[in-house]
């Protein structure tokens, strides 16, 4: 019987595009192991779908003012479809909203249930009295304990990234209504996690081949002791609870998406009309089961699911490697959703073969530690490596070939340096296949492209433009060996680019397709004989554009905090003084600015303001300003920003947006970030607040809530 591989990679939640975190994170990694272990003739079965239940969507459905059903069949429909353009190649994409999945959830629940891993406990829990409704951890926003952030989720703080117990929050609130909860007991059900402990060790003993990231964070977990886990959740949407009592409880999301891996294997053999054949992964022995995530989710993959499959105890495989990526970042911080920080596939899909996201997604894959996606690197490694190397090799062989031959020439007797590329080619499927085995991606792809390397230097050593002179079948050998190379190449990048690698495929004379072809067909004998057309380039060279500088308005201004030091009248203008000010490191400069109706001398006097520090200087009735301060104006008041007692030449800033200064920033560049005063007198811009390293920038004087800051 043929090996059996069996790859779950972690289900996106449905409700919100994917960006590239996700897709570096788990899909293709998981997508290059998949087609390698298939070219290899391994059974694989690559399973998914859409995370569609808990509190992710029904916040989501309630910020768009819309249903839950709504939310994730919008983005069920556009993970397919990008999964597909992408080339992530799943046996079956689904969702946890099937009937199926349903069942199998509530089998495994009640079997556990009946099995005594799962019972009845009161727990304290917030309720809000105004919406007349318990309160999961996600409807509950408050004060992160580590990092004071004010608008930490009842799970986890976004800011700082700490797990937290809704309970730890200071000043918490209700989501929906802003109203104080209180706390009332519940009934929930509880997973005995604890019980699964000394068994969970035992299984890890062995696991010596996981990454050491991934085994020194489970056992940690285990070293400080398993706690029980409520598997029931105070909300209306999901799967309803098989035990009697808990009509108005759904199960927990992530107790159900994880039984999704089992699930969705039953479903694809009912597809296939041979409902049992899941159990050729899940009940043979000698299947191996590989799970792709990123390393937020690691304990639900090596301790929970794990835990799950034990007390189900039908003798279903546990996970034989859990090959969590770390993260891949956006200028050194994290994608995230809620701040829009990210770099979204569907945009990107408009943009860009899928195949040069992916080279790049690899070759800078966060494997064992966070890389950072950086758009002039995407573009240099393109242009350079994916284009000038292994396209440009491709590219000249078909091209000098399908000119001076029209066909694929015949072997003949190979010279010294022709059987070091036929050793190469050999040697480099050897190091490919090894690394990819061991879920080292990039290793493998720098070996092949270090083959394509070879290539061009085979290619220039044996100058084919002057041998077809001299010898043209000495020049035919030679070209025949740079086609052993490219079909090498075709079959070893087929896991890491499956589209380039199918259009050489094809004109190499193949009518199969490439994914169906197996590794060692790298080392096939050519079809000799192939008519060559002139080929189109395999890959497009790439030009940094608005798409990828877009930069925040925002992260061009350069605002500082200043203290006015000295105020002058302006010789020349009656409603205009002259500050002195003095913006620490920066120096002092005078600034020319019209306040002489709002504020007196003595009330400006001392004072810290924010000003526009890179501001093109202008002359203003004969003087410069080397700047403009920054106040707020309603109907009636117009009053300065407070920074209160900031350290004079400190930065102003809001999280999220890069600071990225302009050295002299246009004045229509600055009128492009608007910014209002709130209704709490913050300064704000794009509903984000303005802070300096004392806290929020606020008025100065009350003023009405939308006054324009300028
Ligand atoms: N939806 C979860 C997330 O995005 C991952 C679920 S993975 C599974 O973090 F194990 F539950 F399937
Ligand atoms: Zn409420």
């Amino acid at each position: 019987m043929k090996e059996k591989i069996y790859i779950g990679v972690a289900w996106p939640y449905a409700n919100g595009s994917l960006h590239l975190g996700h897709i570096a994170g788990c899909y293709l990694p998981a997508d290059i192991f998949a087609r390698y272990n298939r070219m290899k003739n391994r059974d694989v079965l690559m399973v998914s779908g859409s995370d569609e239940h808990g509190t992710p969507i029904t916040i989501t459905a309630e910020n768009e003012k819309t249903t839950p059903q709504n939310i994730v069949d919008r983005y069920n429909k556009e993970h397919t479809e990008n999964m597909k353009q992408f080339g992530i190649s799943f046996d079956l994409f689904t969702r946890t909203t099937t009937d199926n999945h349903r069942k199998v959830v509530q089998d495994i629940f009640l079997t556990l249930y009946k099995n005594g891993y799962v019972y009845k406990k009161s727990v304290d829990a917030f309720f809000c009295d105004n919406c007349s409704r318990f309160l999961p951890d996600r409807y509950i926003e408050g004060i992160c304990p580590y990092c004071s952030n004010e608008k930490a989720r009842g799970d986890q703080c976004d800011e700082c990234g700490k797990i937290l117990d809704a309970q730890e929050l200071q000043d918490v609130k209700c989501k929906i209504c802003g109203n104080l909860p209180v706390i009332k007991t519940s009934d929930h059900l509880f997973f005995a996690l604890s019980k699964f402990e000394s068994k969970l060790l035992e299984w890890t003993k062995d696991k010596k081949h996981w990454k050491s990231s991934v085994l020194k964070f489970t056992r940690n977990w285990l070293k400080n002791g398993l706690n029980d886990r409520a598997i029931t959740r105070d909300i209306s949407w999901g799967i309803t609870v098989p035990v009697e009592g808990f009509d108005d409880k759904r199960i927990y999301v992530w107790f159900d998406a994880v039984i999704g891996y089992l699930a969705a294997s039953k479903e694809w053999a009912q597809q296939k009309g041979e409902s049992s054949k899941w159990e050729e992964w899940w009940k043979n022995k000698d299947a191996k089961h590989y799970y792709f995530l990123a390393k937020d989710n690691i304990p639900f993959h090596t301790l929970i699911w794990p835990s799950i499959i034990m007390g189900y105890n039908k003798s279903l495989n546990l996970p034989y490697d859990i090959p969590a990526n770390e993260y891949l970042r956006l200028k050194g911080e994290q994608f995230s959703k809620s701040r829009g920080l990210a770099v979204w596939v569907p945009d990107v899909l408009k943009k860009f073969d899928a195949d040069a996201v992916r080279y790049y997604l690899s070759i800078n894959m966060p494997e064992n530690k966070d890389s950072n996606w950086l758009w002039d690197d995407f573009i240099t490694k393109n242009n350079d490596e994916l284009v000038g190397t292994y396209g440009n090799f491709v590219h000249r062989v078909i091209t000098f070939t399908s000119n001076n031959f029209g066909e694929i020439p015949k072997k003949g007797a190979l010279d010294d340096l022709d059987k070091q590329a036929i050793q190469k080619i050999k040697e480099t499927l050897k190091e490919v296949g090894d690394s990819i085995e061991l879920c080292s991606f990039k290793k493998g792809l720098r070996a092949a492209m270090n083959l394509a390397q070879f290539g061009n230097y085979y290619f220039d050593q044996k100058q084919p433009w002057s041998l077809i002179k001299s010898d043209k079948d000495k020049c035919g050998i030679s070209l025949h060996i740079c086609f052993k190379i490219v079909q090498a190449l075709a079959i070893l990048m087929a896991p890491y680019m499956p589209f380039s690698s199918e259009n050489i495929w094809n004109i190499l004379g193949n009518n199969d397709s490439i994914h169906k072809a197996s590794w060692d067909d790298a080392l096939s004998e050519l079809k000799i004989g192939t008519q060559l057309e002139k080929p189109k380039p395999l890959f497009k060279k790439l030009i940094l554009d608005d798409y990828m500088t877009k930069k925040d308005p925002f992260s061009k201004l350069d605002l500082r905090v200043a203290k006015v030091v000295d105020v002058k009248d302006h010789p020349q203008a009656e409603k205009l003084y002259l500050l002195q000010i003095d913006i620490g490191a920066l120096g002092k400069r005078v600034i020319v600015a019209g306040m002489k109706n709002h504020y007196t001398k003595e009330e400006i006097k001392g004072k810290n303001i924010v000003i526009v520090a890179n501001l093109k200087p202008a002359k203003i009735r004969g003087i410069e300003s080397k700047g403009m301060l920054l106040a707020a104006t309603d109907d009636n008041v117009v009053s300065l920003l407070n920074p209160k007692e900031a350290n004079p030449g400190s930065e102003v800033f809001i999280k999220g947006i890069p600071r990225e200064p302009e050295t002299v920033l246009e004045f229509d560049d600055f009128k492009k970030a608007a910014m209002i005063i709130d209704g709490n007198q913050k300064a704000t811009y794009q509903g984000k607040n303005l802070e300096s390293e004392k806290g929020a920038i606020v008025s100065d004087l009350t003023v009405k809530k939308g006054a324009i800051i300028s």
